[in-house]
């Protein structure tokens, strides 16, 4: 029996009372690690091969057990990392949490990154939204066998910004991704640059990382994904919604603060639920950043969008605030158009998720506990040392049409993911401009991710989600979009410094797993 099978056989597990066949990391599978003990595999360095790095690292994934909720620590799957060479602040690990290192670069430096794989089946790790060459991008096609280490180097290319890591394994069965982005395989990484340091915005103590991800835990506090059965057909159209939010890998918490400006950095890990962000009192969100760094001006708005793997830089001013006042960030209410009509309406109904998408609950909780002297205004200028991509009547226009597949998903102009196939449409040219369309032929909204680069969302029409629409941040860099149902949105990016293999997909991971998801070659 290959390995592949027996993981697959045992993370079927049990049942749990009302909520159909689920899958729960149990002890079992977690401890059982892999047949052949660890071996050690010197392998050459993939991408950058220099004989100096300004930092480098041992990254481990591996099975571990944290407390998440009161009672029983729960299973997990997680990175731990451990700094070689550079910088101490590097890496700062989030011990109590499942969460991995914050792994902290600045743009210019460059990195070597040992990937251990301690767990029992294949995985990469995704560096997503930097502009890495192909080998290094954690791509399906370079998995990396149980007790068997990869190296990785490159040179930070990005501007500063909020980027993260994260499992993107895809085995025969399937995606992996949620599964194991579920299990804990997830992290921060932050490259700073002088451009933002320069800025002077709220750092240290002041600056505030929000991961929120959503989990799903069975009496004996497993964390609980999807097996078998009608309910997990329905996870895998809708994706999968835990019933309860955690911030930071653990339920959410108040926050002592001080009269003064922070800078929230929020990042939607969650597999497939959209928040819609705002603060308890009313007031508007001031956004300053997103994926690929900071805008290049403040917006307020009543409320922000993000969309699973999208990134939002928000600063709060809370000097006008007394000690003793209190503002929650929350997600509120909305309708994202997924239980209008159609086949999904009645699988929807059969739910039984206690938190469903567009409900409204607390994210974390500000305490004002501390008056301070503080007056650090925010620049009315953030970003200024990137231009948007110039785009014009003649850049070519290639077009995305997601649309359902019965019973299996949904696909991209027709297609699932086919290995490294890529088909003659899926061809670009390095150093060219093209503009993406993707069209959703949907009632699901999907977030859009391309590999390798940062984009700029160039407009949308055709979606009416009126309870949404408010809070899509489209100016700045990304590199995922929300693609509303019904919605075309285009997108602008220029093929640049790397060519080969690179891929697209619905980060929403269930559909991605299920097959939403194709490689696009860049060619030299
Ligand atoms: Cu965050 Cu292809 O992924
Ligand atoms: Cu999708």
């Amino acid at each position: 029996m290959s390995r592949e099978k027996s993981v697959h056989r045992r993370t079927v597990l049990r049942a749990v009372a009302g909520t159909g066949v689920l899958l729960t990391l149990s002890p079992g599978l977690l401890l059982t690690g892999c047949d052949g003990g660890v071996k050690a595999v010197e392998s050459e360095t993939l991408g950058l091969d220099s004989d100096e790095y300004d930092v480098e690292l041992n990254l481990y994934a591996m099975p571990d057990s944290v407390p998440i909720l009161p009672g029983a620590p729960s299973e997990v799957w997680r990175y731990r990392a451990e700094l070689l060479k550079g910088p101490e602040n590097t890496v700062s690990e989030n011990p109590d949490s499942y969460l991995g290192p914050t792994i902290r670069l600045r743009r210019g430096q460059t990195v070597k990154i040992h990937i251990h794989n301690e767990l029992p089946e294949d995985t990469t790790v995704h560096w997503h939204g930097l502009h890495v060459p192909s080998d290094v991008d954690g791509q399906p096609r370079l998995p990396i066998r149980p007790g068997e280490t990869m190296t990785v180097g490159f040179e930070v290319l990005d501007r500063a910004g909020l980027f993260w890591y994260h499992s993107h394994a895809h085995g025969k069965q399937g995606g992996r991704v949620g599964f194991q982005s579920y299990a804990g395989l997830a992290g921060l990484l932050i490259v700073e640059d002088k451009e933002e340091a320069g800025l002077k915005l709220p750092s240290g103590d002041n600056e505030l990382l929000l991961v929120l991800q959503d989990r799903t835990f069975a009496g004996n506090n497993e964390l609980v994904y999807m097996g078998g059965g009608m309910g997990s057909m329905m996870d895998r159209m809708h994706g999968f919604l835990g019933d309860r939010v955690l911030a930071n890998g653990a339920p959410p918490t108040t926050r002592k603060v001080a009269t003064r400006p922070y800078r929230i950095r929020v990042l939607n890990g969650s597999n497939a639920r959209i928040y819609k962000l705002g603060w308890s009192d009313g007031r508007p969100v001031t956004v300053i950043g997103a994926d690929g760094g900071l805008l290049q001006t403040p917006e307020d708005r009543p409320y922000a969008v993000l969309a699973p793997a999208q990134r939002l830089d928000i600063w709060v001013d809370l000097s006008k605030s007394q000690p003793g006042d209190t503002l929650e960030l929350i997600s509120d209410r909305f309708r994202a158009g997924m239980m209008g009509g159609g086949m999904m309406d009645g699988m929807g109904m059969m739910g039984s998720n206690a938190l469903p998408l567009g409900s409204r609950f607390p994210l974390a909780r500000l305490e004002v506990a501390e008056s301070v002297e503080a007056s650090e205004p925010l620049p009315a200028q953030l970003g200024v040392q990137r231009q948007k991509i110039p785009v014009n009547s003649n850049t070519r226009i290639r077009s995305f049409e997601l649309s359902p597949v019965m019973m299996r998903g949904f696909a991209i102009n027709g297609r699932r993911f086919d290995r490294t196939n890529v088909a003659d449409d899926e061809k670009v040219r390095l150093g060219d401009t093209e503009i993406w369309e993707f069209h959703n032929n949907t009632p699901m909204p999907h977030p859009m991710h391309i590999h390798g680069l940062q984009f700029n969302v160039v407009g949308r029409r055709g979606g009416n989600s009126d309870s949404l629409q408010q809070g899509l941040v489209d100016s700045g860099w990304h590199d995922t979009v929300l693609v509303l149902p019904r919605e075309t949105v285009q997108v602008a990016m220029k093929f640049e410094r790397f060519d080969g293999l690179y891929i697209y997909h619905c980060h929403n991971m269930e559909h991605e797993d299920a097959g939403m998801m194709r490689y696009f070659q860049v060619q030299g």
